[in-house]
């Protein structure tokens, strides 16, 4: 696809599948681009989304940024799913040890300067990976942030270059937590103990009742994206 097309198709699917399942959105993700991948934090979207794609297209890469600073229910999550699916999912990390950062930046970095560790830890790996294909799908979804109420279904992905799908992007919470009870999906145990939104366990805290979903990631912070998503 040169770039009018790629433009051309992205419309249209964005403005077809509006209304249509995510399951039907995979489906064309998967049949229109060979070299795709599914962004994985584990958390309740994406077990979602595995389990979708295990269903339409197992085979297609799904990758993990490992900031080496998960919660182990994050870790053992990942190992459980792969163990149901028979998966190996794609580790992307970066090369800078704990401990090298440490000497470079100072201990702590994800208090003096989260912005900069979510940059080193998650953000430059996902721009190496994101390099290998052409096309990606995550989990966003509209109504977890001010800054993610525009997503569209199917858009092009200025920062990285590359189309970006949003299966989820309009469903909520509850329609998250329907589809795994009903399709018995593997899921972070964090989640049932007031962890909604789930980051790397330096950063995330859990939520009180009445607090917005993402209030404990980064919290005591004024920031609310990590980078991943503009
Ligand atoms: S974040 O930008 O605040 O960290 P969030 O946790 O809401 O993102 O997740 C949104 C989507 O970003 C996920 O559904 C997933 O597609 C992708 N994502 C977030 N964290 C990771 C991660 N560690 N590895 C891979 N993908 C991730």
């Amino acid at each position: 696809m040169d770039l009018f097309e790629k433009e051309a198709f992205i419309n249209q699917a964005a403005e077809d599948y509006e209304t249509k399942t995510p399951q039907e959105l995979l489906a064309l993700a998967v049949e229109k681009f060979d070299s795709i991948t599914l962004a994985c934090s584990f958390g309740a979207e994406d077990v979602v989304l595995v389990d979708m794609l295990q269903k339409i297209k197992p085979g297609v890469d799904i990758f993990y940024l490992d900031t080496d600073v998960h919660f182990k229910e994050t870790y053992e999550t990942r190992d459980l799913l792969e163990k149901h699916y028979g998966i190996k999912f794609v580790r992307a990390a970066t090369e800078l040890t704990l401990e090298q950062q440490a000497e470079q930046y100072g201990a702590e970095l994800w208090v003096s300067n989260p912005n900069l560790c979510c940059n080193l830890r998650k953000v430059e790996p996902l721009t190496a990976i994101l390099g290998k294909y052409n096309a990606w799908i995550t989990g966003i979804r509209r109504d977890q942030a001010p800054t993610r109420a525009n997503a569209k279904k199917v858009e092009y992905d200025v920062k990285f270059g590359l189309v970006k799908f949003n299966p989820l992007a309009s469903w909520t919470w509850e329609e998250v937590w329907e589809y795994i009870r009903a399709n018995n999906v593997i899921y972070n145990p964090l989640h049932d103990n007031y962890y909604p939104s789930i980051g790397c366990e330096k950063c995330t805290r859990q939520v009180l009742p009445g607090e917005d979903p993402r209030a404990g990631r980064w919290s005591g912070n004024d920031k609310t994206e990590c980078g991943l998503h503009k």
